[in-house]
């Protein structure tokens, strides 16, 4: 690969040092590429390629139309990566999505991840009701029936465990793939009602300012929600990318809380109680707290911080020698949209910005790009992300300077990669 590396790399525009090129090479329609860059990308020209020949397909009909589609079988190895199942139960633990096999923003449904308390109930839509009670002029029951004839709206908006990224407070880097640290969001167009039509339908009483969500699960898992989010933007999801919510994404009905920590967005919805305080659940006192090194917990910490990942190249994935790549990657923030991505290819050493691609959307993950002429040595890749906000995503140093070791939530620290020699890309910290 290096030799056939094209003298036009000279001419490239080098945004920051070690050979990150600037974004416009990549943009839609730039003349750049196929003037400059271009020939960076193709390995042979058609003149010294083997002749075209009629593969088997060509040669029978193909396989008949069917009622669900699937997935190429050549792509089935692209999955969630399942973690073990927590202390001793089946259904208490997680799967994460494997970032860095999937691109653009939207996370397909098969590959959302998943944290479950006690599995995935087997819920009967015909039989599952929900109730709104508790401090309201009228208390309602829902049938799913009567829920679907409601108006709805449509988002596209990402989920972040607020666990996710934890790993990553562990003393040495752990050799993980992208998806295995940081796997725990994903982004879906969530279609549903808004919940403040049906509170303003019960009829919310003055003296209510907190919600009791409660799932339909064995865990019966249940968090403390402000009435000030739910009456917000807070949605009844029914569907995710167009079809039926999923078993483990909460059919039939889910509570979806934009930009916050997902466990708040409580699955298989069964029950809203309007109260005037937090009920202090297990899962908000016993989970989901955040220790201090003062000593302090701190608890109903609900937004998701502004971070951003690099998905390639990053760990799970292995280099193909010197050249021209296009890094990519995710930003987002549980505080509005992503203003800005910046990627350093020296260890943060200098810095140059990504192209965002558009959508960018409040609470989306917003995808970036930026080129890069590798020149085969090694390098550390970082990305950092700046909100509409101009909150600005810490690195992992800082993090740990304002809030120690041994915090568990809320990790939105800076992801560096090594780009190594022998093509590896491994997680490190700097
Ligand atoms: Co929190």
């Amino acid at each position: 690969m290096t030799d056939d590396v094209n003298p036009s790399a000279a001419n490239l525009e080098f945004a920051a040092g070690n050979g990150l090129v600037h974004r416009r090479l990549f943009l839609q329609g730039s003349a750049l590429l196929g003037a400059t860059g271009l020939g960076l990308l193709t390995a042979r020209t058609a003149s010294t390629a083997p002749p075209p020949e009629v593969p088997e397909w060509m040669r029978a009909p193909g396989a008949p139309m069917s009622p669900y589609g699937g997935r190429s079988r050549f792509e089935e190895d692209v999955q969630r990566i399942v973690g073990p199942p927590a202390r001793g139960t089946t259904g208490a633990g997680s799967s994460r999505t494997p970032l860095e096999r999937i691109t653009g923003m939207i996370t397909p449904n098969g590959l959302h991840f998943e944290r479950h308390h006690s599995g995935i109930p087997d819920i009967d839509p015909n039989r599952h009701q929900l109730l709104i009670h508790g401090l309201v002029d009228r208390p309602l029951m829902f049938s799913m029936d009567a829920l679907h004839r409601y108006p709805m709206v449509s988002r596209i908006q990402f989920l972040e465990c607020s666990g996710n990224s934890r790993i990553n407070m562990n003393p040495e880097p752990a050799d993980r793939s992208c998806g295995g640290l940081h796997g725990l969001v994903s982004c879906s167009e969530w279609t549903g009602i808004p919940l403040g039509v049906l509170l303003e339908e019960a009829g919310v009483s003055s003296d209510a300012r907190w919600l009791l969500a409660e799932g339909s699960d064995a865990a019966a898992m249940t968090r403390s929600v402000p009435l000030a989010k739910a009456m917000d933007d807070a949605m009844l999801a029914l569907y995710q990318n167009g079809e039926a919510l999923r078993p483990g994404q909460g059919y039939p009905v889910r509570l979806f809380l934009p930009g916050w920590e997902g466990n708040i967005s409580v699955k298989w919805l069964r029950r809203l109680k309007l109260t005037r305080a937090p009920t202090m659940t297990k899962d908000e006192t016993s989970k989901y707290t955040d220790p201090r090194p003062d000593g302090v917990a701190e608890m109903f910490t609900f937004p998701m911080g502004v971070k951003s990942l690099i998905t390639s190249p990053a760990g799970g994935l292995t280099m193909q020698g010197p050249g021209l790549y296009e890094i990519s990657g995710i930003a987002w923030s549980g505080s509005g949209r992503i203003r800005r991505v910046e990627v350093s290819a020296d260890g943060g050493a200098s810095w140059a910005d990504a192209a965002l691609t558009e959508p960018v959307l409040s609470k989306a993950l917003t995808r970036f790009r930026v080129p890069w002429q590798w020149d085969g040595g090694p390098a550390v890749l970082l990305s950092r992300a700046i909100d509409e906000n101009g909150a600005v995503q810490p690195l992992r140093n800082e993090i740990i300077a304002a809030k120690g070791l041994h915090f568990y939530y809320h990790n939105n620290a800076v992801q560096s990669w090594q780009v190594a020699s022998n093509n590896e890309v491994k997680n490190v910290f700097v």
